[in-house]
This record gives structure tokens, C-alpha cells and sequence, in this order.
């Protein structure tokens, strides 16, 4: 029985909740991991809890329903029998994905309180269904590790509960930490050679599950002036043969598509692409660590990353063929002077989390 049980289900919650299980175990300090499975592919899961030298998971719930409302169902009962058996006195979830908002809810019916790392995010996109995830776990949260200024005033413009720590965001931790150690390992330039790429991922659910702003997407890539490399989504490989659209993608001379590539090799692709075309969360923040620093055009109508915006690293080109070709065009056609500090922190967020974590709020 530990007193602190961290959850995760999908591959960027691994990422991010890594530097804060590295900062605890250098501490010394015993806790309970707990995986739901949500992601179950090896490359979007098990890979990147090797690749960060993490501890195999204590729990693993194996929620394979596909329903949204039965997955966060499943995830709730899993979460309340592991939470029983431990009995902890936190439970800590990161981000906005419905394993967070099961692990949540299951601890608040038990009475064990819930601290969100990345919280206050806010997109105003009601379509998302992490827009909402996200509110539910803020308004639960006993504690709310704010990654910014911005999403504090968020919380607090919401009025939540919970006491409120800005703390950066461990992305650039992990970013940092892991770097080194990918240049060192990685083997990935060698197969996609010296010739200039733009790095592209795609999966969010608005965008990939309406069959209209996929094709827009695909056909900007198909057309784009500079070859593209694209670590394939496997939501997105489903939903392109759905809609009849992946002979067209996989056929095209300009689109390299390949399986979701691990944290060592994805961290090179970024650090060498010319250009980021991205609709992922994850992905706008690492861009701005200051051992990657790449552009990136955000694959959607809004974003919940209005910082990278803000200083520079970003700009929202909507989902639209056209909008996208003209993006692609201006970035490539001018000289961009990036930041040298992210405006997600220094790289010491894991350590910030796990100081409060064991000195504050379970001392
Ligand atoms: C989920 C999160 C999203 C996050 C993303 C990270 C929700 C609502 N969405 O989206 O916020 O950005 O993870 O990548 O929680 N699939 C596989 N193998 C897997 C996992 C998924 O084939 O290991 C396929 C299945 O067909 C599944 C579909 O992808 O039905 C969607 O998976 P799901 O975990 O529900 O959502 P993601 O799109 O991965
Ligand atoms: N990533 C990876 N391999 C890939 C694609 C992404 O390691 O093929 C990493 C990326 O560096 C980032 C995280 O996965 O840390 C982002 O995950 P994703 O885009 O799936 O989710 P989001 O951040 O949008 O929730």
C-alpha cells in the first residue's frame, strides 16, 4: 500500500508524468503505477515506459471497450478496485484524456484527492471531447499543477476548488532529459536521409473522424512543396481505409508514412524537420524547448497552447486545404526567429511536482 498512485492510459501521458516518477524515485519516495490501458499497441504504450527506463506498471486495467462512455466506464471501475486495494492519499493524473477523467472520478468516489498535472488548458472547442475531460478533472482536482500564468487565470477565472501551483509543463523536462540519449541511440535520420522534410502527426478525433476535413488534410500533404514524413496514428490508418481514402495517401510519392515511432526517434524527427504539421497537443509544447525549437502549424481551429502562439512557435492554420498549402508556403518562405526559451518552463517541472507532492501535500 503506497500512499500515491499515478495513473496514466495513452502515450503522452507516459511522456509526461516520466520526469515526475524519475524526480520521486530519486527521492526515494514509493508509489503505485497504474496503467489502463487505454493505449495498448506496444509503439503507443509499453515502448515509451522502456524507453524512459519507468518502472513496469503495478496495475494494468487492459480497457480495450472502443464507446467512449464505456472505456470512461471501465476505466472508473478498474481505477475504484485499484484504489480500494491501495488506499492511497493522492491519486495524480496528467492532461485531458478519458483515462484521466476515470481515474479522477473513480478516486473522488472514494474520497482520495485527485491532483491534475497540466491543468487550466482551455480551448473553448466544445467539440473536443478532452475540452470537457479537462474542465471535469479541474473542477474534482484537490490540487491543479498549472503548466502557465495562462492557465491559472484560467482555473481561477472558473473559480475551482482546488489549490492552484504553476509549475511548467514536464514535456520539457522529458524533452530535455531525453535528448541527449536519443542522439546517442536513434538511428532513425539514417533511413530518412539528408533531403529537407516537413514532420507531420495527425489523430485528433474532430479531425480525423469527419471524412471532409481528412480529405482537406491528406490532400494539402499530397500537394505540399516539401515531402512530408508521418508517424501514422492508428485511429487515423482506421478512419483513412473507412472513408476510402488511404490507397490515395499511401500511393503518394510526397507523403512517407510510417508506424507511431518511439520518444527517442520521434525527438530527432522533430529536431531535424524544417517544419512541424500537427494537430497534437504534445507536439505544439516540445516545439518550443529550446533543444528543438521547429514551427509548428496547428492542424485545427483553435488550440489550447495559446503560448507557443503568443511567443512565436505556432500559428493555427485551421483545417482547410488551401489554408494549409498557404501556411506551409509563407513558413517555408521566410526567415523565422525563434524564442531560445520555452514559454513552457525550464525543464524542472517533474522535480517542482514532486517537491510539493512529498513535502507539501503528503508530508
Ligand atoms: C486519445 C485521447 C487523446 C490523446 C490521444 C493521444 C481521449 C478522448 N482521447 O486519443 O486526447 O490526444 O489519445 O494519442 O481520451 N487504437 C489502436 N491502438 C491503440 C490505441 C488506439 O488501434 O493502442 C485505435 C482504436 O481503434 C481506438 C482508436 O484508436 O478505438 C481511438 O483510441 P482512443 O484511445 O479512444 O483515442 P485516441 O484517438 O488514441
Ligand atoms: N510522439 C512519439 N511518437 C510518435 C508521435 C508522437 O513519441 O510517432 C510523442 C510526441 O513527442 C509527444 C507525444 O507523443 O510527446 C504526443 O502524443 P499525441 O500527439 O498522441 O497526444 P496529445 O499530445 O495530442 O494528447
Amino acid at each position: 500500500m503506497g500512499d500515491l498512485i499515478i495513473a496514466v492510459g495513452t502515450r503522452p501521458e507516459i511522456i509526461k508524468m516520466a520526469p515526475i516518477m524519475r524526480a520521486l524515485e530519486r527521492r526515494g519516495y514509493p508509489f503505485t503505477f497504474a496503467h489502463s490501458g487505454q493505449h495498448y499497441n506496444y509503439n503507443l504504450s509499453l515502448q515509451f515506459i522502456e524507453e524512459l527506463g519507468l518502472p513496469k506498471p503495478d496495475y494494468n486495467l487492459r480497457v480495450r471497450e472502443r464507446d467512449p462512455g464505456r472505456q470512461t466506464g471501465r476505466i472508473i471501475i478498474g481505477f475504484e478496485r485499484i484504489i480500494k486495494a491501495e488506499k492511497p492519499r493522492l491519486l495524480l493524473v496528467e492532461g485531458d484524456t478519458n483515462s484521466v477523467l476515470g481515474a479522477a472520478i473513480a478516486a473522488n468516489k472514494r474520497n482520495v484527492p485527485v491532483g491534475h498535472v497540466e491543468a487550466g488548458l482551455r480551448s473553448y472547442d466544445l467539440r473536443m471531447p478532452e475540452e470537457h475531460n479537462r474542465r471535469l478533472v479541474d473542477h474534482l482536482s484537490s490540487y491543479l499543477f498549472a503548466p502557465t500564468e495562462v492557465a491559472k487565470r484560467n482555473l481561477e477565472r472558473e473559480s475551482v476548488w482546488g489549490r492552484i501551483y504553476v509549475t511548467g509543463n514536464t514535456v520539457i523536462d522529458a524533452c530535455i532529459q531525453n535528448l541527449p540519449i536519443a542522439e546517442s541511440i536513434s538511428k532513425i535520420m539514417e533511413d530518412v536521409g539528408p533531403e529537407e522534410y516537413m514532420l507531420a502527426t495527425l489523430h485528433r478525433a474532430e479531425n480525423v473522424d469527419d471524412p471532409k476535413t481528412l480529405k482537406e488534410i491528406i490532400e494539402a500533404f499530397i500537394e505540399a512543396p516539401m515531402r512530408i514524413i508521418f508517424p501514422i496514428h492508428p485511429r487515423t490508418v482506421k478512419r483513412l481505409r473507412k472513408y476510402g481514402l488511404w490507397r490515395r495517401l499511401s500511393k503518394s510519392g510526397n507523403v512517407k508514412l510510417i508506424p507511431p515511432v518511439g520518444y527517442f526517434d520521434f525527438l530527432l524527427l522533430m529536431k531535424n524537420c524544417r517544419l512541424i504539421l500537427t494537430d497534437s497537443g504534445g507536439i505544439q509544447e516540445e516545439a518550443t524547448a529550446p533543444s528543438i525549437r521547429k514551427f509548428v502549424l496547428v492542424l485545427r481551429i483553435s488550440t489550447e497552447r495559446p503560448e507557443a502562439v503568443e511567443a512565436g512557435f505556432a500559428r493555427v492554420v485551421g483545417v482547410e486545404k488551401e489554408s494549409i498549402l498557404r501556411g506551409i508556403e509563407e513558413t517555408l518562405n521566410r526567415e523565422i526567429d525563434l524564442p531560445r526559451f520555452s514559454p513552457y518552463g525550464d525543464g524542472r517541472s517533474g522535480e517542482r511536482i514532486a517537491e510539493i507532492v512529498t513535502k507539501e501535500i503528503l508530508a
